[in-house]
């Protein structure tokens, strides 16, 4: 049987992956049974887990229009995902149809799909790397040819940094990409935390992070304080880091345990 362009020949079928579980949360098409396993396990135990998705979705849209908004039309968006509805390049090139897109994914069916839908698009492109390399992710040729880095840039990293343990030192890594911002770029970020879960809900949790345990991504929950230290030396904007659903909404989004925020580069 012919493979499918968008299934890669290097990737290990039986291992799920968070990146294809989340593909499954949002009703995509680009996961294997090993994945659809996986997710509906944490289902079981959460099965709010595809409106938490939804919501998350629902920022990263929310937070691309702001920065649209303050004249931001260049992104480059870490732990990009799948490609699914409204994605960054699509919400920002009907603002700015020059608007500029890098993806980065350390997951070979999210790079593969992604370079799939941008083959017609010559502002947008996706490669292949671990965000926690930053040297490799911003030394190379696509993140230095598509993006200009004397001109504001939005960084994203949206519910990516859950899958960066402690070991890899997270802080120092977000500090790195903090630092490469001009001045005037904005970082984007939203992470999964404990905080406000219900004593009852802890235990749900740790079988949820079992599950996870068994993809190249483990989860790690961090606390809104723990969060909020990604942004130092940016100037938070309003209403600050909160609760996912209190970020410039005005809709009711599903609820989801994490913490969102933006901060601008002075
Ligand atoms: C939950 S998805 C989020 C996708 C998208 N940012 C969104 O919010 O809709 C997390 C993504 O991060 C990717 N990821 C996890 N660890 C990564 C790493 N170290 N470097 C690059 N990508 C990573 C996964 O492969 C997955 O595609």
């Amino acid at each position: 049987m012919e493979q499918a362009s968008w299934i890669p020949s290097s990737i290990d079928l039986d291992r799920p992956s968070a990146a294809r579980m989340y593909d499954y949360y949002l009703g995509g098409s680009h996961n294997f049974a090993v994945d659809r396993e996986a997710a509906r396990s944490v289902e079981r135990i959460y099965p709010g887990m595809s409106g938490a998705a939804r919501a998350n979705r629902s920022f990263l849209r929310r937070a691309v229009r702001y920065l649209l908004a303050q004249g931001v039309d260049q992104f480059l968006d870490l732990g990009s995902g799948i490609p699914t509805v409204g994605n960054v390049h699509e919400i920002a090139q009907q603002v700015h149809p020059r608007a500029r897109v890098v993806y980065v994914d350390v997951e070979p069916v999210a790079v593969a799909h992604s370079t799939a839908l941008l083959a017609d698009n010559p502002l947008a492109t996706a490669i292949q790397a671990d965000l926690r390399d930053p040297e490799t992710v911003l030394g190379s040729d696509e993140v230095r040819d598509t993006l200009d880095f004397t001109r504001p840039i939005g960084l994203l990293m949206v519910a990516v940094l859950h899958f960066v343990p402690d070991s890899d030192d997270p802080d120092k890594v977000v500090a790195r990409y903090r630092e490469a911002l001009p001045s005037g770029g904005y970082l984007a970020i939203s992470h999964g935390s404990l905080e406000g879960v219900p004593q009852d809900g802890l235990d749900s949790t740790e079988r949820i992070k079992a599950i996870y345990h068994r993809t190249d991504s483990p989860l790690v929950l961090r606390s809104r304080d723990e969060i909020a230290g990604f942004f130092t030396g940016l100037d938070v904007v309003e209403p600050g880091v909160v609760p996912l659903p209190e970020w410039r909404s005005d809709s009711a989004d599903a609820y989801i345990s994490a913490y969102v925020g933006v901060g601008r580069k002075p």
